[in-house]
C-alpha cells in the first residue's frame, strides 16, 4: 500500500461542520432500535445477531451462531436451514398479508404501471422456479441474470433461491465483453434476460449483448445451456431454438405450486460482480442465512421500518444495493415498495418526484450523485410536487457532501426527515455504519458510527486506533452475518485482498481492511473519506479528494467537483479539479476560476487551493455513478485518455476535452 492514511490533524473543512439535526421526537419515540441497542449488542455480541436471526423463519434453527475457527472463512447460524425465497413471499402470504402489496411496479413509459401483492408475486416465483428447474436448472447450478429493471428480474432472483442455484446479475448497462466473462467466470448455466428496456423514453436492446456473451463465453471455454428471454418491448431479436426460450412459454405455463426446499445456511445465495483496482472483476460470495438476517435486520433498523411504510430504492437490481435493499432485505420485511424501471429525468426531469407524490413514498433511498444532479436543475422541479408522504430519506454509495446532504433534507425531506448516510460496500452485503434515525442525531457528511452489532475502527499504518479528531485506516474488527465469505473460486484473493493487511496477532483476530480512508472527529463520530487510492499526498501534506470536493461545492456556484491529484515536478502532486456549476450560476463569470480557488483557500487551506480548476459540462461516471478520477487524471496531466469502456456515457470525456480546450482552465 503506497498510500498512508489522511492525516484529520492538518486538515479539517469537513471537521468544521457543526450543524446537528435531531430526531424528530414522534420518530425517536416509537424507534425500532433505540440506544440500549447499542449496548446490548456490545455486550454480547452472538446473542445479539442470533436475536436478529430470529426475525426469520427457519426450518432448523442452528446449532452454533458463529464459527469463527478457521479465520478469515466464518460460518453464521452453523446447523441452521433456511429458503431465502420462502422468507421473502411465502410466509408473507401464510401470515394473511397475501393482499399486500409486494411492488408497486413503474415502468419508464408514463401510464405503464403494475401492482403485484405478495400472493401474486408467490405464484410468479413458484413458477419461475417450476420452469427453470425444466430447464435443466439444478441446486448449486449458477443462473445469470441480465435484466431491466422489472418485476421478472426480483422474480428470477427469487426463483434461484427457491431452488438453491446461486444468481449472478449482471447490470443490464454493462457489454457483452463483460457479461462473457461473469458467464465464464461462474460457470452459468442459464441466462435469463429481456428482449430489451426501456431508457431515456426508447426502447434498449439487451439480447443481442447475451447472443454476443454466449458466444464469447464458449470462445472461453464455458458453454451455456439455454437462455430464458422476457419480452418487455416486444423489438425484434434473434432466436436460435437450441438455445432460447421465451419466458411467456416457460414461465407462464408452469404450476403455481412450488414447495421451497430448505438449504443449509452456508449455502451460496449468490455471487456479485465487483472491480478492484487491478485485475478481473472479482465474484463475491454471499451465502443464505447470515446474509438474510444481515439486510432484514438493516433494513428494518436502519429505515425505521414500519408496517404501513412504502418503501422506495433507487438502485438497480444489477448493483448489491438492489439486492440487500430491493430484494432481500425489504421482501423479507413484506414491505411494499416501488420498482422503478428508468431513468430519473425521463420523460421530464420530475419523474422521481412524481412517483413519490404518486405512491405516498415515506421512505427514500439513493445515492448522493443523484442528489447532486437534482441540485444542478434546482429545486423548482421538486417543489412543484408534494413531497410531504416522505419521513426518512438515505443515501449510499459514496461519501455525501454536507451541502448535498442538507439540500436533500431541506428541499426534498422538508426538514422533517432525517437523513442517513449509510456506508457498505458489496463486500459487507449489509450496511454497516449509518445513524439510527431514532437515536442518532444528523451530521451532514457523516455515517457517524457502526450501528448495533458491527465493530469498526479507525487505525494507522500499524493497527493503532487513531484518537479523535484522527484520520486513518478504516477496518471492521469483527465478523458480521452478512460479510463475503470468499471470492468465488479464489479463496487465496480473498485473503489477500481484504486480510492481509491486518492479520490476527497475540491480542486479538483478524481485521477486514474496507480499502476506505476515514476520520474521527471530536466527537469519535466517522467521516468515510473515500477509497484510500482517492488520498493524495500534497507537499508533505495529506488530503482527501472528497475533502476538497466538499469545499467546491459548497460555493453556491458549484454544482459537481471531482478532484485528482496530478503529478506537478516542484511539489509532488498537485490538486487539480474539475467542475460543473449549477444552471442558475451561468458560465460563473469572469473570474471564477480565481474565486473558487480561494474559496477552497478559505474553507481549508493554502494547502489545499487548487492548482488548476476546469469549468466543464460532465464528469465521467461508471454506470453505478462513481466518478472515474483516472480519466481526469488523465488529463490532469496532459495525457492520453485512457480506456473509457466502463464509462456510463463515453462522449463526456469529449466534452471535457473541449472544456479544458476552451481555455477555462487556468495553470
Ligand atoms: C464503496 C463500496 C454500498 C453499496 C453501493 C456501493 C463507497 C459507499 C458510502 C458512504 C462514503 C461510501 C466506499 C465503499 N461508499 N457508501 N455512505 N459514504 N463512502 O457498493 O460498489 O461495493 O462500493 O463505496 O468507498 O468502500 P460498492
Amino acid at each position: 500500500m503506497s498510500t498512508e492514511p489522511p492525516d484529520g490533524g492538518t486538515l479539517s473543512n469537513l471537521l468544521k461542520e457543526d450543524r446537528r439535526f435531531e430526531p424528530p421526537a414522534e420518530l425517536a419515540e416509537h424507534a425500532n432500535l433505540k440506544q440500549e441497542a447499542y449496548e446490548r449488542a456490545a455486550s454480547d455480541r452472538e446473542a445479539f445477531w442470533a436475536e436478529q436471526a430470529e426475525r426469520l423463519s427457519w426450518d432448523q434453527t442452528w446449532d452454533r451462531v458463529l464459527d469463527w475457527d478457521d479465520p478469515p472463512f466464518a460460518k453464521w447460524f452453523v446447523g441452521g436451514r433456511l429458503n431465502a425465497s420462502y422468507n421473502c413471499v411465502d410466509r408473507h402470504v401464510e401470515a394473511g398479508r397475501g393482499d399486500k402489496v409486494a411492488f408497486h411496479f413503474v415502468g419508464e413509459p408514463v401510464g405503464d404501471t403494475r401492482d403485484i401483492t405478495y400472493a401474486e408475486l408467490k405464484d410468479l416465483v413458484s413458477q419461475a422456479a417450476n420452469a427453470l428447474t425444466d430447464l435443466g436448472v439444478q441446486t448449486g447450478d449458477r443462473v445469470a441474470i441480465y435484466m431491466p429493471m422489472i418485476p421478472e428480474a426480483v422474480v428470477a432472483m427469487l426463483a434461484c433461491a427457491r431452488i438453491g442455484a446461486p444468481h449472478t446479475v449482471v447490470f443490464g448497462g454493462f457489454s457483452s465483453d463483460a457479461l462473457a466473462s461473469r458467464l465464464e467466470d461462474c460457470q452459468a448455466k442459464v441466462v435469463v434476460t429481456a428482449d430489451g428496456g426501456y431508457r431515456r423514453g426508447s426502447a434498449s436492446a439487451l439480447k443481442p449483448a447475451v447472443d454476443e456473451a454466449v458466444v464469447k463465453a464458449a470462445e472461453l471455454g464455458h458453454t451455456v445451456d439455454k437462455v430464458l428471454v422476457v419480452r418487455r418491448t416486444g423489438q425484434d431479436v434473434t432466436w436460435n431454438d437450441d438455445l432460447d426460450v421465451w419466458w411467456h412459454d416457460a414461465v407462464e405455463s408452469a404450476s403455481t405450486e412450488h414447495a421451497p426446499e430448505a438449504f443449509d445456511s452456508e449455502h451460496p445465495l449468490y455471487v456479485m460482480y465487483t472491480s478492484g483496482t487491478t485485475g478481473k472483476p472479482k465474484g463475491i460470495l454471499h451465502t443464505t442465512g447470515g446474509y438474510l438476517t444481515g439486510a432484514a435486520y438493516t433494513h428494518w433498523a436502519v429505515f425505521d421500518l414500519k408496517p404501513d411504510d412504502v418503501y422506495w430504492c433507487t438502485a438497480d437490481i444489477g448493483w448489491v444495493t438492489g439486492h440487500s435493499y430491493i430484494v432481500y432485505g425489504p421482501l423479507a420485511n413484506g414491505v411494499t415498495q416501488v420498482l422503478y424501471e428508468g431513468t430519473p429525468d425521463s420523460p421530464e426531469r420530475g419523474r422521481w418526484w412524481d412517483v413519490i407524490e404518486q405512491h405516498g413514498v415515506t421512505l427514500f433511498y439513493t445515492a448522493p450523485t443523484a442528489i447532486r444532479s437534482f441540485m444542478k436543475q434546482g429545486r423548482e422541479i421538486p417543489d412543484q410536487r408534494d413531497l410531504s408522504s416522505l419521513r426518512l430519506l438515505g443515501s449510499v454509495g459514496e461519501p455525501i457532501n454536507p451541502e448535498a446532504y442538507v439540500w436533500y433534507r431541506h428541499v426534498i425531506g422538508g426538514d422533517r426527515t432525517p437523513v442517513v448516510d449509510t456506508w457498505w460496500q458489496t463486500e459487507t452485503g449489509m450496511i454497516m455504519i449509518s445513524p439510527l434515525p431514532g437515536v442518532t442525531h444528523g451530521k451532514p457528511g457523516s455515517a457517524m458510527i457502526p450501528i448495533p452489532g458491527i465493530a469498526a475502527d479507525v487505525v494507522d499504518d500499524d493497527g493503532k486506533s487513531v484518537p479523535d479528531g484522527s484520520g486513518g485506516y478504516l477496518v471492521l474488527t469483527e465478523p458480521w452475518p452478512a460479510m463475503l465469505r470468499t471470492i468465488w473460486g479464489d479463496d487465496e484473493r480473498y485473503k489477500d485482498t481484504y486480510w492481509s493487511r491486518y492479520p490476527a496477532t497475540e491480542d486479538r483476530g483478524a481485521w477486514y481492511f474496507a480499502g476506505d480512508g476515514a476520520k474521527k472527529d471530536t466527537d469519535g463520530d466517522l467521516w468515510v473519506l473515500g477509497r484510500v487510492d482517492d488520498v493524495m499526498n500534497v507537499s508533505g501534506h495529506r488530503l482527501s479528494t472528497t475533502e476538497i470536493e466538499s469545499a467546491l461545492v459548497s460555493h453556491p456556484k458549484v454544482a459537481e467537483a471531482a478532484v485528482v491529484g496530478a503529478k506537478d515536478e516542484d511539489t509532488g502532486p498537485a490538486v487539480c479539479a474539475f467542475v460543473i456549476l449549477r444552471d442558475e450560476a451561468g458560465d460563473g463569470g469572469a473570474d471564477i476560476v480565481e474565486e473558487l480557488r480561494n474559496h477552497v483557500r478559505k474553507q481549508i487551506g493554502p494547502i489545499a487551493k487548487p492548482r488548476q480548476i476546469m469549468i466543464v459540462p460532465e464528469l465521467p461516471k461508471t454506470r453505478s455513478g462513481k466518478i472515474m478520477r483516472r480519466l481526469l487524471k488523465d488529463v490532469a496531466e496532459h495525457r492520453e485518455v485512457g480506456d473509457v469502456t466502463t464509462l456510463a456515457d463515453s462522449s463526456v470525456m469529449d466534452l471535457i476535452s473541449q472544456g479544458v480546450d476552451s481555455g477555462k482552465d487556468e495553470a
